[in-house]
């Protein structure tokens, strides 16, 4: 693996890159890249990161074509000689990243958003007064990487007992609220009562209130744009069903989904999307961490073509579903996986703090 940070070989990243040529030897290996174009969108990130795995060419030339602030894939392939005129980025499984500043991290980090890493810790409706005590003791006792954004949402009727206990490290959340200021809704917990106990989030969008619930995806929209206006953040999830990926609409699944927030929100200052295929939640059955990249991207992609470049450079994107202390450190190399959404293992305190501390493995040697 090579990571070049461009702006360590003396090209800056003030702003765009235009037709300049980087020649690398290695032993004796040269790999040249040519006309270079890269375009980033709006605010340039920190730091730009052309980062490739050699597969065996011995010269490779680079003819690379425009970036967006994203990565694209190079369709022609042309394997015949060493010698052969390529794309570098074809034949070496090649990304332009766009690495985050995250405090704390040596080396390069393999993002490509540019946001804080992000977990969360979904406890559903699971826990009793004497269990979530311990859990809390055990996560204030666990050494958690500086450079990750941590939060918990327990049950309702545990929040003020987890507020009251848990170190300030860990943000709050809620994993529900009304769709609107509160009043004559039994049974209903709204945003104001959820801030005034000091959750700063709220989960939204879970499959199990879409599907066991039957909430859809204009009510879901509606929350969001409410919780938001109070200044509450949004955890938004989206995913497919196992019959929808089977045939073939996983991206228009979630890019309806993504479009009922889209259509109901102002900002997404302050929001993150969760991608949980609902076959891979509390199934044991994980996506693979090219799955989970697959649709990471194509949501990245959407972001970038029906929101902003800003926003979908910005926004986290996290995977949910079976995330484990076993699988995490794998999907967290994934360039567009900013973080995860954890059930089942968050109410494991050391598991769970493996899971945060899985940041470490989007550090790239440079
Ligand atoms: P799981 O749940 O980790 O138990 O699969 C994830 C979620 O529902 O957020």
């Amino acid at each position: 693996m090579i990571g070049l940070i461009l702006d360590e070989l003396g090209f800056g990243f003030a702003g765009y890159f235009r037709e300049i040529e980087i020649e690398i030897e290695i032993g004796d290996r040269e790999i040249t890249l040519s006309e270079l174009r890269v375009t980033v969108p709006t605010i340039p990130p920190p730091m730009a990161v052309v980062s490739t795995s050699l597969s065996g060419a011995t010269a490779v030339t680079g003819q690379l074509t425009q970036f967006s602030g994203l990565r694209k894939s190079f369709l022609k392939l042309d394997n015949s000689n060493h010698n052969s005129t390529q794309s570098l980025f074809q034949n070496v499984d090649s990304h332009l990243r766009l690495a985050s500043s995250n405090k704390g991290c040596r080396g390069v980090v393999a993002m490509a958003g540019s946001g804080k890493f992000f977990v969360g810790g979904n406890w559903k409706c699971n826990g009793t007064k004497d269990s979530i005590s311990k859990l809390v003791t055990e996560l204030n006792s666990a050494a958690l990487e500086s450079d990750v954004d941590v939060v918990v949402a327990p049950p309702f009727v545990y929040i003020d007992q987890v507020k009251s206990s848990l170190s300030d490290r860990i943000e709050i959340a809620a994993q529900n609220c009304w769709v609107g200021k509160g009043g004559a809704f039994t049974g209903e917990i709204s945003v104001e009562q959820i801030q005034d106990l000091g959750c700063k989030w709220v989960v939204l969008g879970h499959s199990e209130r879409r599907h066991v619930i039957g909430e859809d995806d204009q009510f879901i929209g509606k929350k969001a744009a409410y919780a938001l206006s109070q200044g509450v953040g949004v955890i938004a999830c989206i995913g497919e069903l196992l019959e929808e990926r089977e045939a073939g609409k996983t991206f228009d699944v979630c890019f309806k989904q993504l479009k009922a927030y889209a259509d109901a929100v102002s900002s997404w200052d302050n929001i993150v999307v969760a991608y949980e295929p609902v076959w891979a939640i509390g199934t044991g059955k994980v996506a693979s961490p090219e799955q989970a990249q697959e649709v990471h991207l194509a949501v990245r992609e959407w972001l970038s073509k029906n929101v902003s470049a800003e926003v979908s450079s910005k926004t986290r994107i996290i995977y949910g579903g079976s995330v484990n202390g076993g699988n995490c450190a794998e999907l967290a190399k994934k360039e567009d996986i900013d973080g995860f959404l954890v059930g089942g293992a968050s109410l494991k305190g050391p598991e769970f703090a493996t899971i945060i501390n899985s940041v470490t493995s989007k550090k790239v040697a440079a």
